[in-house]
């Protein structure tokens, strides 16, 4: 059954006003958490909640607030990623787009919370008309007293500003976002330490995904328990899915953790089925960097259960035969889908974004990314497949941050599940039919 919390009012006409917002009880949260409640009864909430960070990696909220840093007299900041550039997942410029106030509350309550007083929105700078949004939602909230100084006579000040991205799938990573936001080239931060302990110029900073903030404000208003009551296990609450490819009906959806995967796309609340009667291949559950996986796998675990769509049912039978929920970017294949061409699109995007920091991630994703061409040229060789598999093991895991992961992830399951495609590639390409499409589009996207 369709759970509808975030998303409870996205077709209220007017909602992206103050106005109607305030009408369907917004704000409610930022009255609630400041008047009635201290910082660290908020942070019990959270972490009561089990709300779990919806940007990809899935860490306890509560638990990473609880982390933050309090030296006396040192600022401490809320920075809220909205760079969303993980190829597959759009659901937080829906959200932005349709009810830019959720995440303004959402940011008041939590800065509150965490006793930031200044707090900022990196938004991905392609994403320009979101930030006039936010811009605009933002001045609303400041003359009807929301923000600013003294907010509702409680003595609490919070400034909060919107920062456009710089362009670069790198700066959605926390700390390539802050060195970023601190007008530095978005190059990620060796950790320790963390952002919790220096962030933001040095001081203590907590970073999370629109989504989770946006969840805070339900979590406040009606308790972290009522949230942890809804969801499956670990996977509490709803979870905003940005489905996408061979499916009838392509878009955002919140979905309570748990229903099944099989419910998801072939249900008419959902996806609503594979598109021409055709038949699903594979799907990347969780944004492009998670491992994609072939329709068997997908619908069922190893156990033979039906896999649900949660954090622990995705990644049941780890990397063998499971995968991730990530940012859930759900991309569905059919049949016709040649897993190669897909892999290799996937691969130009990652060797292009590295930030070439570190070589095994500078210099492999360009590796992987001209084999895979050579593949596709009709030029591979049985030897390149198994090159191709010795580079992504030595990516992974060596680099600074996981966008080494994110490159290797996608091929090493493309091979995994599916070495058979790359076989056929390579020992009879002029019997590929999408060769000639391919040759095609590579020739316009290079000329
Ligand atoms: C290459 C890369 C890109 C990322 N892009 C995003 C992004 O666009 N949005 C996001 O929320 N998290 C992104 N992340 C994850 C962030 O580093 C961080 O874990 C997240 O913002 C934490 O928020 P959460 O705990 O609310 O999920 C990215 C991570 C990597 C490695």
């Amino acid at each position: 059954m369709s759970k509808k919390i975030l998303l409870e009012h996205i077709d209220v006409p007017g909602i992206e006003t103050l106005a109607v917002y305030r009408e369907k009880g917004g704000y409610a949260s930022v009255e609630k958490a400041l008047k009635t409640m201290t910082p660290d009864a908020i942070v019990e909430e959270v972490k009561k909640s089990g709300l779990r960070g919806r940007g990809g990696a899935g860490f306890p909220t509560g638990m990473k607030w609880s982390f933050l840093a309090k030296p006396e007299g040192v600022a401490r900041y809320l920075v809220c990623n909205a760079d969303e550039s993980e190829p597959g997942t759009f659901k937080d410029r829906y959200l932005m787009e349709k009810i830019p106030h959720a995440l303004i509350e959402g940011m008041i309550t939590s800065s509150f919370a965490l006793g930031a007083n200044t707090s900022y929105i990196y938004v991905r700078g392609e994403y320009f008309y979101i930030i006039k949004i936010l811009e605009k939602a933002i001045a609303d909230a400041y003359a009807a007293g929301w923000l600013g100084k003294n907010i509702l006579g409680t003595g609490y000040d919070l400034d909060l500003y919107v920062q456009a991205g710089a362009g670069a799938y790198i700066c959605g990573e926390e700390t390539a976002l802050l060195e970023s936001l601190e007008g530095k080239r978005g190059n990620p931060r060796i950790k320790p330490p963390f952002p919790a302990i220096a962030g933001l110029y040095g001081c203590p900073t907590v970073v999370n995904n629109v989504e989770t903030i946006a969840a805070v404000v339900p979590i406040v208003n009606n308790g972290g328990d009522w949230y942890a009551g809804i969801g499956i296990g670990r996977s509490t609450g709803t979870k905003l899915i940005s489905a996408s490819g061979h499916i009838n009906k392509p878009g955002v959806y919140e979905i309570e953790m748990g229903i099944t995967v099989e419910d998801f796309i072939y249900s008419d609340e959902y996806c609503g089925g594979i598109k021409n009667g055709k038949k699903l291949k594979a799907v990347v559950a969780g944004g492009s960097s998670v491992p994609i996986l072939p329709a068997e796998m997908i619908l069922t675990t190893a156990n033979g259960e039906k896999r649900l769509m949660s954090y622990e049912s995705l990644a049941d039978g780890g990397f063998a035969t499971g995968t991730m929920l990530g940012s859930g970017g759900f991309i569905v294949m059919d049949e016709t889908t040649s897993i190669v061409q897909n892999l290799h699109t996937f691969a130009r995007f990652y060797h292009h974004e590295s930030c070439g920091q570190c070589s095994p991630c500078r210099e492999g994703t360009g590796w992987m990314e001209k084999i895979l061409h050579k593949i596709l040229e009709g030029h591979g060789t049985l030897e390149d497949v198994d090159l191709l598999w010795e580079i992504q093991r030595k990516i992974e895991g060596n680099t600074i941050c996981p966008l080494g992961d994110a490159a290797a992830w996608p091929v090493a399951s493309a091979i995994r599940h599916f070495r058979h495609e790359f076989e056929e590639y390579v020992k009879n390409p002029s019997a590929i039919k999408d060769v000639k499409h391919y040759h095609n589009m590579h020739n316009l996207v290079t000329a």
